[in-house]
């Protein structure tokens, strides 16, 4: 049995392909995923249960937490997914597809390749270091041509450029270390469980609404368009077969105006939504300012991965469309899970000024919608929980509803509530309570390194330990029970904040109670030790 390190397996495509290796494989998946907005849970529905399939919260720009999946797991092979992945939201706020995109892919890189000098024989021989990325490093096309394997890189768009410069990286890691990387360059994908802010769910999801479809321009861009499954077939037989240091481009063969696509996705919603008031709904199209720097056309090349792997992809457009309306029909549940946080289908990349006014700032209180539960993440010490906290967002701000005690079992009722402070670099703990049950929340300002061990001698799962990264970028709660050493770390550059909803009355302020409190931090025989940053 294989292990798999996938980054990004939260997210549309890594998501596809960690489903569809624990359906019809034996490997072992070791997910590492920030989960940001782009990344859900609800999209491993069926997975997260799997004893093959490992999921780890984190950023791949984490560097210890990186080393240490790669030296706990010891995987055969890395296939990297995790990315900022908009071109409108890089065209907003192109820091943070820097941070994750090239930095991250090269902290990835780094740890791969200590790992990978480690091994020795047929494991190290074997090793593949898959890196995904996207025919938007070649930049535009005119209306003639393909993008090969060898057109120069010439990235247009914040995204592309991020890309393009981790696509070198990962190039110069073959070329100068001689770790055996494979990069693929795929063409836009569609498919289930894809997140509403592009082009194909926002189009489906808008016109069972009866919203205004927005096509960019006159809609005359031309892309090429990939089912997902094929997409996943490709980096399967790439893993398997692809040659370090190469590159293979994969594609659908199927360009496409994107006032093309549009029309094609409003006959589909027509035809399974005979009821829709509003149909055809091609009448819901209006052409919108496009773009800025819109590339005008992307065609891929892929006689390569054809010829060299025997691969070819096994969906049409207008079928795998089809299926792909009828998928979102049939799942609202999702869609409505995963739309619940800050993204409402509004338009992203136009540049704004900063500091201007809102122009909502006057709106009306609304109730808070109801969101589903998210699914707590799993974690090796019995009792312990992760909970995601998502907020509602609209346009003043967010809200958390942290929980309602009809949904808390009783352990959890709160006795008391506070908000502390923490700055920057300071580490709170750490101790153990042997009655109290903490129930913390971080959702910002400030990201928290949280450490649990699991001191109960009695406990199946004494001696396990926890680290994990969670505030302003993932909010969490987290639920301590008794006899758990816990401490937390604000690894961010503000002060950060912590909500604690202890089910017992704390000490001290002139009260009498007795103090439920073992500290382990001058404790020289305490087997607790907090790893420093
Ligand atoms: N969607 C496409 O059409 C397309 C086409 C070609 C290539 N690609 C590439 O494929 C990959 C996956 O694309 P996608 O559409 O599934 O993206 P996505 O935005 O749906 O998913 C990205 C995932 O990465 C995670 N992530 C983001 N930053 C992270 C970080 N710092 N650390 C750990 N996890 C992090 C997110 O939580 C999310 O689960 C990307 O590298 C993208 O560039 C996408």
């Amino acid at each position: 049995m294989s292990t798999i390190l996938v980054t990004g397996g939260a997210g549309f495509i890594g998501g596809a392909f960690v489903r569809r290796l624990i359906a019809d494989s034996d490997a072992r998946i070791v997910n590492l995923d920030k989960l940001t907005y782009a990344g859900n849970l609800e999209s491993l529905a069926g997975v997260m249960e799997s004893p093959r399939h490992v999921f780890a919260l984190g950023d791949i720009g984490d560097a210890a937490l990186v080393g240490r999946l790669f030296s706990e797991h010891r995987p055969d092979a890395v296939v990297h997914f995790a990315a900022e992945s908009h071109v409108d939201r890089s065209i907003t706020s192109p820091e943070s597809f820097v941070r994750t995109n090239v930095l991250g892919t090269c902290t990835l890189l780094a740890a791969a390749l200590e790992y990978w000098e480690s091994l020795s024989g047929e494991r190290r021989a074997a090793f593949r270091f898959v890196h995904v990325s996207t025919d938007e490093v070649y930049g535009s096309l005119g209306p003639d041509g393909y993008f090969t394997e060898s057109t120069p890189h010439a990235p247009n768009s914040p995204y592309a450029a991020s890309k393009a410069a981790a696509d070198h990286f990962a190039r110069a890691y073959h070329h100068t270390y001689g770790l055996p990387v494979v990069t693929t360059n795929c063409s836009n994908n569609y498919g289930p469980y894809q997140f509403p802010e592009k082009l194909v769910p926002l189009m489906i999801l808008n016109a069972v609404e009866g919203k205004p479809l927005p096509v960019y321009g006159k809609g005359d861009n031309v892309r090429d368009w990939l089912h997902v499954d094929d997409h996943v077939a490709a980096l399967r037989q790439v893993l398997d077969r692809g040659q370090p240091g190469e590159v293979y481009n994969i594609g659908g063969r199927e360009e496409k105006q994107n006032l093309d696509v549009v029309r094609t996705i409003c006959a589909a919603v027509d035809e399974l939504r005979p009821d829709l008031p509003h149909r055809p709904c091609e009448k819901l199209i209006e052409f919108v300012t496009d773009r800025p720097g819109h590339d005008f056309r992307y065609a891929i090349d892929c006689t390569k991965i054809e010829r060299e792997l025997g691969w070819r992809p096994q969906h049409d457009f207008p079928t795998g469309i089809r299926d792909t309306v009828a998928w979102y029909l049939a799942n609202e549940d999702w869609v409505a899970g995963v739309s619940t946080g800050r993204y409402q289908r509004e338009r992203l990349g136009l540049r704004q000024q900063p500091h201007s006014p809102h122009p909502e700032s006057r709106i009306p209180n609304a109730a808070p919608q109801a969101s589903s539960p998210q699914p707590p993440i799993p974690v090796p010490i019995a009792g312990v929980e992760f909970r995601p906290l998502r907020p509602h967002a609209d346009a003043r701000g967010w809200l958390i509803e942290l929980f309602r005690h009809d949904e808390l079992d009783e352990r959890l009722h709160p006795a008391m509530a506070y908000v502390s402070e923490t700055l920057p670099g300071v580490a709170r703990g750490p101790h153990e309570h042997v009655e109290q049950t903490d129930l913390f929340a971080f959702f910002g300002p400030g990201d928290f390194r949280v450490t649990l061990w699991d001191g109960r001698p009695d406990s199946p799962t004494h001696g396990a330990k926890v680290v994990r990264t969670v505030g302003a970028t993932q909010p969490m709660a987290v639920v301590v029970p008794p006899g758990v050493v816990h401490a937390y770390e604000n690894v961010s550059e503000v002060p950060g904040w912590v909500f604690n909803a202890p089910n017992r009355l704390y000490a001290g302020w002139g009260r009498k109670e007795a103090v439920d409190e073992i500290r382990h931090e001058d404790d020289a025989t305490s087997p607790f030790r907090l790893e420093s940053k």
